[in-house]
Protein backbone atom coordinates (compact mmCIF):
# COMPACT_ATOMS: atom_id res chain seq x y z
CA UNK A 1 0.00 0.00 0.00
CA UNK A 2 1.18 3.82 -1.24
CA UNK A 3 1.32 6.06 1.37
CA UNK A 4 -0.27 8.37 -0.37
CA UNK A 5 -2.97 5.83 -0.77
CA UNK A 6 -5.68 7.82 0.58
CA UNK A 7 -6.93 9.78 -2.32
CA UNK A 8 -7.32 6.16 -4.85
CA UNK A 9 -9.25 3.85 -5.12
CA UNK A 10 -7.27 1.58 -6.88
CA UNK A 11 -4.05 0.07 -6.60
CA UNK A 12 -1.53 1.60 -9.03
CA UNK A 13 -0.79 -0.37 -12.07
CA UNK A 14 2.47 -2.79 -12.23
CA UNK A 15 3.73 -1.51 -15.12
CA UNK A 16 3.03 2.04 -13.81
CA UNK A 17 4.55 1.26 -10.62
CA UNK A 18 7.78 -0.42 -12.06
CA UNK A 19 8.30 3.06 -14.59
CA UNK A 20 7.56 5.19 -11.48
CA UNK A 21 9.79 3.79 -9.14
CA UNK A 22 13.43 5.19 -8.80
CA UNK A 23 14.79 3.07 -5.85
CA UNK A 24 16.69 0.94 -8.27
CA UNK A 25 19.16 4.15 -8.99
CA UNK A 26 18.12 6.52 -6.17
CA UNK A 27 19.38 3.75 -3.07
CA UNK A 28 22.83 5.45 -3.55
CA UNK A 29 20.96 8.10 -1.28
CA UNK A 30 20.57 6.62 1.33
CA UNK A 31 23.13 8.07 3.63
CA UNK A 32 22.30 11.61 2.48
CA UNK A 33 18.47 10.84 2.85
CA UNK A 34 19.28 9.57 6.47
CA UNK A 35 21.47 12.48 7.55
CA UNK A 36 18.88 14.73 5.93
CA UNK A 37 15.81 13.30 8.23
CA UNK A 38 18.22 13.05 11.75
CA UNK A 39 18.81 16.65 11.04
CA UNK A 40 14.91 17.30 10.52
CA UNK A 41 13.83 15.41 12.69
CA UNK A 42 16.09 17.21 15.26
CA UNK A 43 14.62 20.45 14.39
CA UNK A 44 11.01 19.15 14.95
CA UNK A 45 11.75 17.65 18.64
CA UNK A 46 13.70 21.24 19.49
CA UNK A 47 11.24 23.22 18.27
CA UNK A 48 8.25 22.02 19.71
CA UNK A 49 6.52 20.78 16.08
CA UNK A 50 6.76 17.03 17.87
CA UNK A 51 6.70 15.79 20.63
CA UNK A 52 10.85 15.37 21.69
CA UNK A 53 10.39 11.93 23.37
CA UNK A 54 9.25 11.13 19.41
CA UNK A 55 11.84 13.04 18.02
CA UNK A 56 14.23 11.05 20.04
CA UNK A 57 12.44 7.48 18.98
CA UNK A 58 12.95 8.92 14.92
CA UNK A 59 16.46 9.87 15.85
CA UNK A 60 17.14 5.74 17.15
CA UNK A 61 15.56 4.62 14.27
CA UNK A 62 16.66 6.05 11.44
CA UNK A 63 20.12 5.10 12.97
CA UNK A 64 19.62 1.41 13.21
CA UNK A 65 18.35 1.74 9.39
CA UNK A 66 21.59 3.44 8.40
CA UNK A 67 23.45 0.68 10.65
CA UNK A 68 21.62 -1.75 9.06
CA UNK A 69 22.09 -0.87 5.64
CA UNK A 70 25.76 -0.39 6.04
CA UNK A 71 26.25 -3.37 6.96
CA UNK A 72 23.91 -4.81 4.24
CA UNK A 73 20.99 -6.26 7.33
CA UNK A 74 18.90 -4.24 5.31
CA UNK A 75 18.47 -4.68 1.35
CA UNK A 76 16.18 -1.70 -0.42
CA UNK A 77 12.82 -3.10 -1.56
CA UNK A 78 12.82 -3.14 -5.38
CA UNK A 79 8.67 -1.98 -4.97
CA UNK A 80 9.90 1.04 -2.70
CA UNK A 81 8.95 3.78 -5.25
CA UNK A 82 11.93 5.59 -3.70
CA UNK A 83 15.01 5.90 -1.79
CA UNK A 84 12.71 8.58 0.40
CA UNK A 85 9.41 6.60 0.81
CA UNK A 86 11.70 3.33 1.33
CA UNK A 87 13.36 5.06 4.49
CA UNK A 88 10.07 6.46 5.97
CA UNK A 89 8.38 2.93 5.49
CA UNK A 90 11.06 1.03 7.30
CA UNK A 91 11.25 3.13 10.08
CA UNK A 92 7.61 3.24 10.98
CA UNK A 93 7.65 -0.30 10.74
CA UNK A 94 10.39 -0.18 13.29
CA UNK A 95 9.21 2.79 15.36
CA UNK A 96 5.28 2.50 14.83
CA UNK A 97 3.57 5.77 15.02
CA UNK A 98 6.13 8.58 16.11
CA UNK A 99 7.80 6.96 12.55
CA UNK A 100 4.78 8.73 10.65
CA UNK A 101 5.60 12.03 12.63
CA UNK A 102 9.22 12.16 10.85
CA UNK A 103 7.74 14.06 7.47
CA UNK A 104 6.00 16.98 9.24
CA UNK A 105 6.45 20.40 7.54
CA UNK A 106 8.73 18.38 4.48
CA UNK A 107 8.02 17.71 1.40
CA UNK A 108 9.91 14.81 -0.93
CA UNK A 109 10.40 17.60 -3.62
CA UNK A 110 12.67 19.65 -1.15
CA UNK A 111 13.70 16.40 0.60
CA UNK A 112 15.21 15.25 -2.41
CA UNK A 113 17.04 18.47 -3.85
CA UNK A 114 18.77 18.42 -0.64
CA UNK A 115 19.64 14.57 -0.79
CA UNK A 116 20.97 14.86 -4.28
CA UNK A 117 22.62 18.40 -3.20
CA UNK A 118 24.53 16.86 -0.01
CA UNK A 119 25.30 13.64 -2.46
CA UNK A 120 26.86 15.62 -5.57
CA UNK A 121 28.97 18.35 -2.81
CA UNK A 122 30.75 15.17 -1.38
CA UNK A 123 31.21 14.18 -4.92
CA UNK A 124 32.79 16.37 -6.49
CA UNK A 125 34.69 16.88 -3.43
CA UNK A 126 36.33 13.73 -4.46
CA UNK A 127 36.72 14.24 -7.86
CA UNK A 128 38.51 17.59 -7.31
CA UNK A 129 40.79 15.45 -4.70
CA UNK A 130 41.62 12.90 -7.48
CA UNK A 131 42.40 15.52 -10.28
CA UNK A 132 44.49 17.37 -8.00
CA UNK A 133 46.53 13.96 -7.83
CA UNK A 134 46.68 13.55 -11.57
CA UNK A 135 48.04 17.08 -11.72
CA UNK A 136 50.22 16.32 -9.26
CA UNK A 137 51.40 13.27 -11.71
CA UNK A 138 51.63 15.72 -14.42
CA UNK A 139 53.98 18.23 -12.62
CA UNK A 140 56.07 14.91 -11.82
CA UNK A 141 56.57 13.87 -15.29
CA UNK A 142 56.80 17.34 -16.53
CA UNK A 143 59.80 17.47 -14.14
CA UNK A 144 61.52 14.54 -15.23
CA UNK A 145 61.34 15.75 -19.01
CA UNK A 146 62.49 19.68 -18.70
CA UNK A 147 65.10 19.16 -20.98
CA UNK A 148 63.31 16.69 -23.19
CA UNK A 149 63.03 18.38 -26.79
CA UNK A 150 60.34 17.37 -29.02
CA UNK A 151 58.57 18.89 -32.11
CA UNK A 152 55.54 20.54 -30.89
CA UNK A 153 52.77 20.72 -33.62
CA UNK A 154 50.14 22.93 -35.53
CA UNK A 155 48.15 21.21 -37.75
CA UNK A 156 49.90 18.37 -36.37
CA UNK A 157 52.90 19.54 -38.70
CA UNK A 158 56.35 20.03 -36.92
CA UNK A 159 56.35 23.82 -36.04
CA UNK A 160 58.62 24.89 -33.39
CA UNK A 161 60.59 22.63 -30.79
CA UNK A 162 59.30 22.57 -27.57
CA UNK A 163 60.15 20.04 -24.70
CA UNK A 164 57.62 17.10 -23.47
CA UNK A 165 57.76 18.92 -19.74
CA UNK A 166 56.49 22.11 -21.38
CA UNK A 167 54.01 20.62 -23.70
CA UNK A 168 52.54 18.28 -20.22
CA UNK A 169 52.27 21.38 -18.47
CA UNK A 170 49.80 22.63 -20.85
CA UNK A 171 47.27 20.32 -19.14
CA UNK A 172 48.48 21.28 -16.05
CA UNK A 173 47.08 24.46 -16.56
CA UNK A 174 43.63 22.87 -17.85
CA UNK A 175 43.45 20.46 -14.93
CA UNK A 176 43.83 23.98 -12.93
CA UNK A 177 40.75 25.23 -14.34
CA UNK A 178 38.84 22.07 -14.08
CA UNK A 179 39.76 22.36 -10.24
CA UNK A 180 38.54 25.75 -9.57
CA UNK A 181 35.65 25.27 -11.68
CA UNK A 182 34.66 22.68 -9.39
CA UNK A 183 34.94 24.52 -6.24
CA UNK A 184 33.45 27.29 -7.93
CA UNK A 185 30.00 24.65 -8.24
CA UNK A 186 30.48 23.47 -5.23
CA UNK A 187 30.33 26.65 -3.37
CA UNK A 188 27.07 27.91 -5.11
CA UNK A 189 26.02 23.44 -4.59
CA UNK A 190 25.97 24.50 -0.81
CA UNK A 191 22.79 25.91 0.28
CA UNK A 192 19.76 24.07 1.97
CA UNK A 193 16.80 23.55 0.32
CA UNK A 194 14.84 21.87 2.99
CA UNK A 195 12.00 24.24 4.21
CA UNK A 196 10.99 24.84 1.06
CA UNK A 197 8.30 21.84 1.40
CA UNK A 198 6.46 20.83 -1.74
CA UNK A 199 6.85 24.15 -3.18
CA UNK A 200 5.60 27.11 -0.37
CA UNK A 201 7.34 26.20 2.58
CA UNK A 202 5.03 25.24 5.53
CA UNK A 203 2.92 26.99 7.93
CA UNK A 204 4.54 25.05 10.79
CA UNK A 205 7.81 27.31 12.48
CA UNK A 206 10.07 25.55 11.15
CA UNK A 207 14.18 26.48 12.26
CA UNK A 208 16.13 25.97 9.30
CA UNK A 209 19.27 28.14 10.01
CA UNK A 210 19.42 24.99 12.79
CA UNK A 211 18.96 22.79 10.12
CA UNK A 212 21.43 24.01 8.02
CA UNK A 213 24.01 24.18 11.11
CA UNK A 214 23.48 20.67 11.52
CA UNK A 215 24.38 19.44 8.16
CA UNK A 216 27.23 21.79 7.73
CA UNK A 217 25.80 24.12 4.50
CA UNK A 218 26.78 27.60 4.19
CA UNK A 219 23.24 28.99 3.91
CA UNK A 220 19.55 28.40 3.45
CA UNK A 221 17.72 28.87 -0.13
CA UNK A 222 16.26 31.84 -0.39
CA UNK A 223 13.13 31.34 -2.40
CA UNK A 224 10.72 28.04 -1.83
CA UNK A 225 9.66 27.40 -5.80
CA UNK A 226 13.50 27.43 -6.94
CA UNK A 227 14.74 25.82 -3.89
CA UNK A 228 12.29 22.77 -5.28
CA UNK A 229 12.87 22.75 -9.02
CA UNK A 230 16.53 24.46 -9.18
CA UNK A 231 19.11 21.66 -10.75
CA UNK A 232 21.62 24.15 -12.05
CA UNK A 233 23.69 22.45 -9.74
CA UNK A 234 23.47 19.28 -12.07
CA UNK A 235 23.89 21.06 -15.35
CA UNK A 236 26.69 23.00 -13.69
CA UNK A 237 28.61 20.25 -12.50
CA UNK A 238 28.24 17.81 -15.55
CA UNK A 239 29.02 20.97 -17.87
CA UNK A 240 32.47 21.04 -15.44
CA UNK A 241 32.73 17.77 -15.84
CA UNK A 242 32.41 17.54 -19.75
CA UNK A 243 35.07 20.12 -19.82
CA UNK A 244 37.15 17.62 -17.53
CA UNK A 245 36.67 14.68 -20.02
CA UNK A 246 37.45 16.67 -23.27
CA UNK A 247 40.83 17.55 -21.23
CA UNK A 248 41.38 13.47 -20.63
CA UNK A 249 39.96 12.57 -23.96
CA UNK A 250 42.59 15.34 -25.51
CA UNK A 251 45.19 13.69 -23.60
CA UNK A 252 44.30 10.05 -24.40
CA UNK A 253 44.13 11.09 -27.95
CA UNK A 254 48.27 12.46 -27.89
CA UNK A 255 48.82 9.10 -25.72
CA UNK A 256 47.32 7.06 -28.19
CA UNK A 257 49.34 9.14 -31.22
CA UNK A 258 52.66 8.84 -29.09
CA UNK A 259 52.70 5.28 -28.51
CA UNK A 260 52.24 4.30 -31.96
CA UNK A 261 54.95 3.40 -34.37
CA UNK A 262 54.90 6.19 -36.31
CA UNK A 263 55.94 8.30 -33.68
CA UNK A 264 57.23 6.38 -30.49
CA UNK A 265 57.53 9.06 -28.23
CA UNK A 266 56.40 6.81 -25.29
CA UNK A 267 55.91 3.22 -24.25
CA UNK A 268 52.64 2.68 -21.66
CA UNK A 269 53.61 -0.07 -18.66
CA UNK A 270 52.28 -3.38 -19.71
CA UNK A 271 49.95 -3.22 -16.53
CA UNK A 272 48.23 -0.12 -18.04
CA UNK A 273 48.23 -1.87 -21.69
CA UNK A 274 46.17 -4.75 -23.85
CA UNK A 275 46.95 -6.89 -26.44
CA UNK A 276 45.43 -8.45 -29.11
CA UNK A 277 43.55 -11.64 -29.53
CA UNK A 278 44.54 -12.35 -33.10
CA UNK A 279 47.98 -9.94 -34.03
CA UNK A 280 50.92 -10.74 -31.45
CA UNK A 281 52.89 -8.19 -32.01
CA UNK A 282 50.04 -5.58 -30.46
CA UNK A 283 49.84 -3.69 -27.46
CA UNK A 284 47.05 -1.25 -27.66
CA UNK A 285 46.47 2.00 -25.62
CA UNK A 286 42.92 0.59 -24.47
CA UNK A 287 42.36 2.68 -21.37
CA UNK A 288 42.96 6.06 -23.36
CA UNK A 289 40.68 5.52 -26.24
CA UNK A 290 38.40 4.14 -23.57
CA UNK A 291 38.49 7.52 -21.92
CA UNK A 292 38.14 9.41 -25.36
CA UNK A 293 35.27 7.86 -25.51
CA UNK A 294 33.68 8.12 -22.43
CA UNK A 295 34.40 12.01 -22.67
CA UNK A 296 31.07 11.25 -25.17
CA UNK A 297 29.29 9.84 -22.55
CA UNK A 298 29.48 12.56 -20.16
CA UNK A 299 28.99 15.05 -22.83
CA UNK A 300 25.46 13.17 -23.37
CA UNK A 301 24.99 13.05 -19.75
CA UNK A 302 25.00 16.77 -19.73
CA UNK A 303 23.05 17.41 -23.01
CA UNK A 304 20.30 15.03 -21.08
CA UNK A 305 20.09 17.39 -18.24
CA UNK A 306 19.99 20.32 -20.61
CA UNK A 307 16.83 18.83 -22.34
CA UNK A 308 15.21 17.74 -19.63
CA UNK A 309 15.42 21.18 -17.73
CA UNK A 310 14.43 23.48 -20.74
CA UNK A 311 10.89 23.18 -20.98
CA UNK A 312 9.72 22.72 -17.25
CA UNK A 313 7.22 25.13 -15.53
CA UNK A 314 8.08 26.58 -11.87
CA UNK A 315 8.07 23.90 -9.46
CA UNK A 316 8.81 20.39 -8.87
CA UNK A 317 8.16 18.07 -12.42
CA UNK A 318 8.48 14.51 -12.52
CA UNK A 319 11.06 14.26 -15.17
CA UNK A 320 13.21 16.20 -13.13
CA UNK A 321 13.44 12.25 -11.36
CA UNK A 322 15.55 11.67 -14.64
CA UNK A 323 17.90 14.26 -13.18
CA UNK A 324 19.95 11.06 -11.41
CA UNK A 325 20.82 8.70 -13.90
CA UNK A 326 22.61 11.17 -15.83
CA UNK A 327 24.14 13.02 -13.51
CA UNK A 328 25.74 10.13 -11.55
CA UNK A 329 26.89 8.77 -14.28
CA UNK A 330 28.43 11.64 -15.32
CA UNK A 331 30.42 11.92 -12.12
CA UNK A 332 30.98 7.66 -11.71
CA UNK A 333 32.57 8.38 -15.35
CA UNK A 334 34.46 11.58 -13.92
CA UNK A 335 35.54 9.19 -11.07
CA UNK A 336 36.62 6.10 -12.92
CA UNK A 337 38.48 7.94 -15.48
CA UNK A 338 40.36 10.08 -13.48
CA UNK A 339 41.37 7.39 -11.37
CA UNK A 340 42.61 4.72 -14.02
CA UNK A 341 44.17 7.73 -16.16
CA UNK A 342 46.49 9.17 -13.21
CA UNK A 343 48.73 5.50 -12.81
CA UNK A 344 48.30 5.10 -16.59
CA UNK A 345 50.55 8.59 -16.94
CA UNK A 346 52.29 7.89 -13.77
CA UNK A 347 54.08 4.61 -14.83
CA UNK A 348 54.33 5.69 -18.67
CA UNK A 349 58.15 5.17 -20.37
CA UNK A 350 59.40 8.62 -21.80
CA UNK A 351 61.92 7.77 -24.99
CA UNK A 352 63.55 11.19 -25.12
CA UNK A 353 66.05 9.99 -28.14
CA UNK A 354 62.88 9.43 -30.38
CA UNK A 355 61.53 12.63 -29.30
CA UNK A 356 64.49 14.36 -30.25
CA UNK A 357 65.03 12.56 -33.47
CA UNK A 358 61.30 13.54 -34.38
CA UNK A 359 62.21 17.34 -33.47
CA UNK A 360 65.35 17.19 -35.50
CA UNK A 361 63.99 16.05 -39.14
CA UNK A 362 61.28 18.54 -39.43
CA UNK A 363 62.62 22.33 -40.08
CA UNK A 364 61.42 22.73 -37.27
CA UNK A 365 64.16 25.13 -36.31
CA UNK A 366 63.34 27.50 -39.38
CA UNK A 367 61.89 30.69 -37.43
CA UNK A 368 65.04 30.41 -35.16
CA UNK A 369 67.03 30.67 -38.36
CA UNK A 370 65.31 33.37 -39.76
CA UNK A 371 65.31 35.26 -36.28
CA UNK A 372 69.37 34.49 -36.50
CA UNK A 373 68.94 37.12 -40.06
CA UNK A 374 66.56 39.47 -38.09
CA UNK A 375 69.05 39.59 -35.14
CA UNK A 376 71.94 40.71 -37.99
CA UNK A 377 69.78 43.63 -39.05
CA UNK A 378 67.45 41.97 -42.24
CA UNK A 379 63.65 42.86 -41.70
CA UNK A 380 61.62 39.71 -40.71
CA UNK A 381 59.65 39.34 -44.11
CA UNK A 382 63.52 38.99 -46.27
CA UNK A 383 64.78 36.78 -43.60
CA UNK A 384 61.29 34.69 -43.75
CA UNK A 385 61.94 34.40 -47.74
CA UNK A 386 65.54 33.71 -47.47
CA UNK A 387 64.70 30.63 -45.09
CA UNK A 388 62.01 29.86 -47.02
CA UNK A 389 64.68 29.55 -49.81
CA UNK A 390 66.91 27.19 -48.31
CA UNK A 391 64.29 24.86 -46.63
CA UNK A 392 63.13 24.13 -50.48
CA UNK A 393 67.27 23.62 -51.48
CA UNK A 394 67.61 21.40 -48.56
CA UNK A 395 64.41 19.45 -49.02
CA UNK A 396 66.34 19.05 -52.64
CA UNK A 397 69.43 17.89 -51.60
CA UNK A 398 68.40 15.45 -48.58
CA UNK A 399 69.64 17.80 -45.85
CA UNK A 400 68.47 19.52 -43.15
CA UNK A 401 69.09 23.01 -41.91
CA UNK A 402 71.72 21.80 -39.42
CA UNK A 403 73.72 19.82 -41.92
CA UNK A 404 73.69 22.04 -44.79
CA UNK A 405 76.98 23.32 -45.83
CA UNK A 406 77.52 26.87 -44.82
CA UNK A 407 78.58 27.84 -48.32
CA UNK A 408 74.80 26.64 -48.88
CA UNK A 409 73.99 29.24 -46.77
CA UNK A 410 75.84 32.12 -48.47
CA UNK A 411 74.53 31.56 -51.83
CA UNK A 412 70.82 32.33 -50.24
CA UNK A 413 72.34 35.36 -47.74
CA UNK A 414 75.83 36.70 -47.48
CA UNK A 415 74.79 37.46 -43.75
CA UNK A 416 74.86 33.29 -43.01
CA UNK A 417 78.07 32.88 -40.71
CA UNK A 418 79.48 29.79 -39.32
CA UNK A 419 77.62 30.52 -35.62
CA UNK A 420 74.39 29.83 -37.47
CA UNK A 421 74.62 26.17 -36.66
CA UNK A 422 74.46 26.88 -32.65
CA UNK A 423 71.85 29.24 -33.23
CA UNK A 424 69.83 26.86 -34.98
CA UNK A 425 70.53 24.09 -32.57
CA UNK A 426 67.49 22.50 -31.06
CA UNK A 427 68.13 22.56 -27.11
CA UNK A 428 69.27 26.70 -28.19
CA UNK A 429 65.94 27.13 -29.74
CA UNK A 430 64.54 25.83 -26.59
CA UNK A 431 66.89 27.77 -24.12
CA UNK A 432 66.27 31.09 -25.62
CA UNK A 433 62.61 30.38 -25.17
CA UNK A 434 62.48 31.67 -21.62
CA UNK A 435 59.55 34.03 -21.83
CA UNK A 436 57.17 33.85 -19.66
CA UNK A 437 54.88 30.89 -20.95
CA UNK A 438 57.82 29.23 -22.87
CA UNK A 439 59.80 25.86 -23.23
CA UNK A 440 62.94 26.99 -21.28
CA UNK A 441 63.82 24.41 -18.93
CA UNK A 442 64.03 27.10 -16.44
CA UNK A 443 60.95 28.42 -17.26
CA UNK A 444 59.08 25.31 -17.20
CA UNK A 445 60.65 24.63 -13.76
CA UNK A 446 59.59 27.68 -12.54
CA UNK A 447 55.56 27.04 -13.61
CA UNK A 448 56.25 23.53 -12.39
CA UNK A 449 57.23 24.97 -8.34
CA UNK A 450 53.68 27.90 -9.02
CA UNK A 451 51.50 25.23 -10.19
CA UNK A 452 52.37 22.85 -7.50
CA UNK A 453 52.23 25.67 -4.78
CA UNK A 454 48.20 26.51 -5.93
CA UNK A 455 47.68 22.84 -6.00
CA UNK A 456 48.76 22.66 -2.47
CA UNK A 457 46.64 26.14 -1.62
CA UNK A 458 43.75 24.95 -3.14
CA UNK A 459 40.88 25.52 -0.25
CA UNK A 460 38.57 22.42 -0.26
CA UNK A 461 35.24 24.34 -0.45
CA UNK A 462 33.59 20.60 -1.96
CA UNK A 463 33.89 19.41 1.61
CA UNK A 464 30.81 20.88 3.17
CA UNK A 465 27.41 19.50 3.53
CA UNK A 466 28.41 15.39 3.94
N1 LIG B 1 11.78 10.15 -6.71
C1 LIG B 1 11.47 11.54 -6.87
C2 LIG B 1 12.59 12.25 -7.65
O1 LIG B 1 13.62 11.68 -7.77
C3 LIG B 1 11.32 12.17 -5.54
C4 LIG B 1 10.47 13.38 -5.54
C5 LIG B 1 9.10 13.00 -5.78
N2 LIG B 1 8.17 14.06 -5.59
C6 LIG B 1 6.94 13.94 -6.05
N3 LIG B 1 6.18 14.92 -5.82
N4 LIG B 1 6.60 12.90 -6.75
O2 LIG B 1 12.44 13.33 -8.14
Amino acid sequence: MKLWAGRFQKEVDSKVNDFNSSIAFDCVLYEQDIKGSLAHATMLGETGIIDPAESAAIVAGLQGILADIRSGALAFDPEAEDIHMFIEAELTSRIGDAGKRLHTARSRNDQVALDIRMYLMEKTAEIIGLVKQLAYTVCEKAEQNLETVMPGYTHLQRAQPVTFAHHLMAYAEMLLRDISRLEACAARMNELPLGSGALATTTYPIDRDRVCALLGFARVTQNSLDGVSDRDFCLELASCLSILMVHLSRLSEEIILWCSWEFKFIELDDAYATGSSIMPQKKNPDIAELVRGKAARTIGDMTTLFGMMKGLPLAYNKDMQEDKEAVFDAVNTAILCVSTFTPMLATMKVLPENMRRAAAKGFINATDCADYLVKKGLPFRDAYKAVGGLVAKCIEAGQTLETLPIAEYRQVCALFDEDVYAAISLDACVRERKVTGGPAPETVAAHIRQVRARLADEADIGKKGG
